[in-house]
């Protein structure tokens, strides 16, 4: 290296400012490079064939699987390795998660991935186990929730969440399920709501 270069390559070095300036810079690059096409490219922008939205009644359990913290012990994203799919099924692909908002793909896994949990287990099979895991898997440390069967729905916001779904993120909900929100929640249980979200989950990659 000449010794012109390595003058300023201890300039930068020396001084703290230009070489945060520049590392920005750097990092900034880097990242557009790598996500930019990511935005634009249909694999990860659109639905996967048969995607559809959550029901009034599932969009309900989802929000409160956000509420109980469920997505702090179980994650929703199968990796593409061998030992993953061999359990839980077809790694999860991007276009099955266009209409989540938010996600709640996750990584720590306290419990099993849910990615796919749909159709795996009866309803009631995860009413007994919601109430008190312990009763179907004695070593389980996953805590109950058996308020859940007395907590029920007034469905007051569902209709708001749909609209809100549909013009902000473009979730193709039709007038009619909007319209039916209220009817199709209200009286429910938040265990019924919780576990006919669970029962969706991974539905369009079956
Ligand atoms: C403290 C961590 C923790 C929390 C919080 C938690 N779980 Fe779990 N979950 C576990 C563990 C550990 C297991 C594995 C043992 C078992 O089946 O009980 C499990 C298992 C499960 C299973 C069975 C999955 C399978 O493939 O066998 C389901 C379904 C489930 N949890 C749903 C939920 C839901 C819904 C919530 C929120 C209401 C929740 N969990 C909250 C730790 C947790």
């Amino acid at each position: 290296m000449s010794s012109n270069s390595n003058n300023r390559h201890e300039a930068i070095e020396k001084n703290v400012g230009l070489l945060a300036i520049l590392i920005v810079i750097a990092i900034s690059f880097g990242a557009l490079v790598e996500i930019t096409p990511l935005m634009f490219q249909k694999q990860t922008t659109e639905p996967v064939e048969n995607l559809r939205p959550y029901t009034a009644l599932e969009m309900e359990g989802r929000d409160i699987y956000i509420r109980e913290g469920c997505n702090v012990c179980h994650s929703q994203m199968i990796r593409p390795f061998r030992a993953e799919t061999e359990r839980y099924g077809h790694y999860s692909v991007a276009g099955e998660s266009v209409w989540e908002h938010p996600f709640l793909w996750g990584s720590k896994r306290t419990g099993p991935d849910l990615g796919r949990v749909g159709g795996r287990y009866s309803d009631e099979w995860h009413r007994v186990h919601l109430i008190d895991p312990r009763e179907l898997v004695p070593e389980s440390n996953m805590p109950g929730f058996p308020w859940l069967e007395e907590n029920v729905l007034d469905g007051e916001l569902t209709q708001q969440k749909l609209m809100i779904f549909r013009d902000n993120f473009g979730v193709p909900y039709t007038d009619e399920q909007i319209a039916n929100a209220k009817k199709e929640v209200e009286g429910k249980t938040e265990m019924d709501a919780i576990i006919a979200y669970l029962q969706s989950l991974g539905h369009a990659m079956k």
